[in-house]
């Protein structure tokens, strides 16, 4: 017999419930694709200026990148970094971000009602991925912008010299081509709130000849048309049907955002990952019926590439009287343990759909809605959502197993195996508020034999944040859990979030 542990006594649990879950080996639901663990930087706020770039942090390289914020990127497990927009790349000239510093031009960025130095642009950008080690992923303006200038901007990225533009780059420093291969035709061009916005029929066609020039150049790009900017939109749906019928043989992927908001109905707030689950088996079920439809569709999946928690409703920083300032303190949300839960419990959604997700991306990255933030000459810290991101990127590129809990059970798992078998992760959300659970797995036929680590979340406080004066005051910590004749058991408080994994390889 496998112990039981007990669930931590701190969190105040008045009564603990035994959920046994079922692993199902014999039906995959697919690769997870180390895209999935993306992220999004933007020209908004201090996302880029004082975010990932600050030349007069005393931590920065001599390309001004900060050093604390990418030893952060590079714990997080980030794969891939959409850039630069958002409601921002709609009004962007991406011409005014390149070349000798002095002479780039201010400009106003209506999107977020603030001033654009232009020091940081595309080669920049490209220079901290490679710092980074992530792949780019780089959006074209088909707000305002036309398909000349994304078409210049493909150019002067990937094409390795001999022209105007290619030898721009080159002279601007960057002797070989960027090589970007992740391109967004766009952003969110379904919002009245966007520069440049359409009817689906209008971008539809916007899409497929901007698909189709950029295929001119290379037809090996991988191209991602805009979707709906959230599930509440009056076009979703007939917008996806739409797009697709249009772009289905040209596209790879199709976008779509979706965030989530604690309005203090906590219950409500921590069963988010249904609605992600729900929007996703939609478009998913929209792609498949485009794809029957048309014979000679591409294998277009859903790009993901922004989600998140973002209590935006909180603040006033959208509001219209705000005036133009130089990246001003926008959206810099403080995350507390309930959205860890929160994005811990999404990111599981997001693994459940590996077989129709191909790319999704956590927005965003740094200071700005992001699981990183960084004080000017001061430090960077983890905000508590850092945490099951991390843990959750450690199953980029694993399979991901079907599991089964009992009907109406308030935990949530996910299970994953590692290309060659030797590793398990297991992921567990318990979303009940007041009782604890104690989850039991067989997973014997997966060969475990040795817990190698336990990293969970939970706090008596569901508020409780990091701060810069307390920045560890939610960390992953360890709960009660057993591992005996292949059955895995895990306590779980109230309100918690775990990673546990497994050893597979033989045992002693
Ligand atoms: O991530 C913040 C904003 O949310 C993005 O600019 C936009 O695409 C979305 O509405």
């Amino acid at each position: 017999m496998a112990p039981t542990p007990t669930a931590p006594a701190a969190a105040g649990a008045a009564e603990t419930v035994r959920v046994p879950i079922t692993v199902d080996l014999g039906t995959p639901v697919g690769v997870a694709d180390p895209r999935l663990f993306g992220s999004f930087v933007e020209h908004l706020g201090r996302s880029v200026y004082g975010g990932l770039y600050d030349p007069a942090d005393p931590s920065s390289t001599p390309e001004g990148f900060r050093a604390d914020v990418l030893d952060l990127v590079a714990e997080l497990g980030v794969t891939v970094v959409r850039y630069p927009g958002g409601n921002f790349v709609s009004g962007y000239d991406w011409h005014d971000g390149v070349g000798p510093r002095e002479q780039r031009p201010r400009r106003l960025d209506l999107a977020w009602k603030s001033i654009e130095t232009n020091e940081f642009g595309t080669d920049e950008f490209i220079a901290w991925c490679r710092a980074a080690g992530v792949e780019p992923m780089l959006a074209v303006n088909l707000g305002l912008g036309d398909l000349r200038s994304a078409l210049h901007l493909l150019e002067y990225a990937n094409h390795p010299s001999g022209t105007a533009l290619s030898d721009e780059r080159v002279g601007n420093g960057a002797a070989d081509p960027h090589d970007v291969r992740l391109w967004c035709l766009g952003n969110e061009l379904d919002g009245p709130w966007q520069l440049g916005f359409r009817t689906a029929e209008g971008y539809a066609e916007v899409a497929a000849q901007a698909a189709t020039a950029m295929r001119m150049f290379d037809d090996t790009l991988e191209l991602v048309a805009v979707g709906s900017s959230n599930a509440d939109m009056p076009t979703f749906g007939a917008w996806e049907d739409t797009v697709l019928d249009r772009t289905v043989e040209l596209v790879d992927y199709l976008s779509c955002h979706i965030y989530f908001y604690n309005d203090g109905d906590l219950a409500a707030f921590v069963r988010s990952a249904e609605t992600l689950d729900a929007f996703l088996d939609d478009i998913a079920g929209r792609i498949r019926r485009a794809k029957e439809a048309h014979p000679a569709a591409r294998d277009v999946r859903i790009s993901l590439d922004e989600w998140n928690v973002w209590n935006y409703r909180a603040y006033d920083d959208l509001k219209p009287e705000r005036r133009f300032e130089q990246h001003p303190r926008l959206l810099e949300e403080e995350y507390t343990l309930a959205d860890a839960v929160v994005v811990g419990s999404l990111l599981q959604s997001i693994l459940r759909h590996a077989d129709v997700v191909g790319i999704a991306a956590l927005a965003q990255l740094v200071n700005v809605i992001g699981p990183i933030r960084a004080e000017p000459g001061g430090p960077a810290w983890r905000q508590t959502t850092f945490h099951p991101f991390a843990a959750a990127a450690r199953s980029a590129g694993h399979t991901v197993l079907a599991t089964r809990s009992p009907e109406g059970s308030d935990v949530g798992t996910t299970v994953t195996l590692s290309p060659d078998a030797t590793t398990v992760e297991v992921m567990l959300t318990n979303r009940s508020l007041s009782t604890a659970a104690v989850a039991s797995l067989d997973v014997a036929a997966l060969g475990a034999w040795r817990i190698d680590r336990v990293d969970a979340l939970w706090d008596d406080d569901p508020l409780a944040a990091n701060t810069e004066a307390d920045p560890e005051r939610v960390v992953p910590r360890a709960v009660p859990a057993g591992l005996r004749d292949g059955l895995l058991t895990v306590a779980l408080p109230p309100l918690s979030w775990a990673a546990v994994r497994l050893d597979c390889t033989k045992g002693p």
